[in-house]
């Protein structure tokens, strides 16, 4: 499903731009830095299929990856901080919302939380956005080689607390680092039986 049948498709600046919604796809969402391209590239396998970098702000575009010709995978601009100029974040950040809202064929959406860090005021609009578009979420925690146990579950704890007000969301996390190529495989099962 996944190891070398990833190609790049698209990277979208506006929503005429999409395209068409003739598969199921999902999407990694989360604020700037949190680790979304990273991921993609450790589900598949490929170091640098979707450009990672430590500058916040990295991902500019929608960028549209066909997996096995049967579905998308969606790298999307973080929301949040992001080293670039407030008019062009402003307009990323209206493309994302109207993404997230209105893109009929999104199986569900993976919100990305950073281990250290957990789901800050941002986060939780996001998630109210998602519920109001009634498209699943299924939230994941990045970069928990930075973490020690006792904070992981910390999170975990947090992350329960603030999901269980939200209907959209979907109960179980899975933890990750793309770095250590923890929890890829179980995420990668995931997708598998969405789409
Ligand atoms: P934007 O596109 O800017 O929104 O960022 P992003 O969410 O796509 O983050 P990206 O994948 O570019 O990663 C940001 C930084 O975090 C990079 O320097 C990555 O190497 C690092 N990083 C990502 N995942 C992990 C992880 O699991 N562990 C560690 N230690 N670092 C990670
Ligand atoms: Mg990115």
């Amino acid at each position: 499903l996944f190891a070398g049948e990833t190609e790049f498709l698209k990277g979208v600046v506006a929503m005429d731009g999409m395209p068409p919604d003739d598969r199921l796809e999902v999407c990694f969402a989360g604020r700037s830095n949190v680790g979304k391209s990273s991921l993609i590239n450790a589900l598949t396998g490929r170091k640098a299929l979707a450009r990672a970098s430590n500058t916040p702000g990295r991902t500019q575009e929608i960028n549209f990856f066909t997996c096995a010709d049967s579905h998308y995978l969606v790298d999307l601009p973080g929301y949040g901080f992001a080293k670039a100029p407030v008019k062009t974040v402003e307009k990323w950040q209206r493309l994302l919302k109207a993404y997230l809202s209105g893109r009929a064929t999104l199986r569900r959406a993976f919100v990305l939380i950073d281990s250290r860090h957990g789901v800050k005021e941002v986060d939780e609009e996001i998630m109210t956005l998602l519920d109001k578009s009634a498209v699943t979420f299924q939230v994941v925690l990045t970069k928990a080689d930075k973490v020690k146990e006792v904070e992981r579950l910390q999170v975990i704890e947090q992350v329960r607390a603030k999901i269980s007000k939200h209907p959209a969301a979907y109960p179980e996390l899975i933890v990750t680092s793309s770095e250590k190529g923890w929890g890829v495989d179980v995420l990668r099962a995931v997708i598998a039986t969405l789409v």
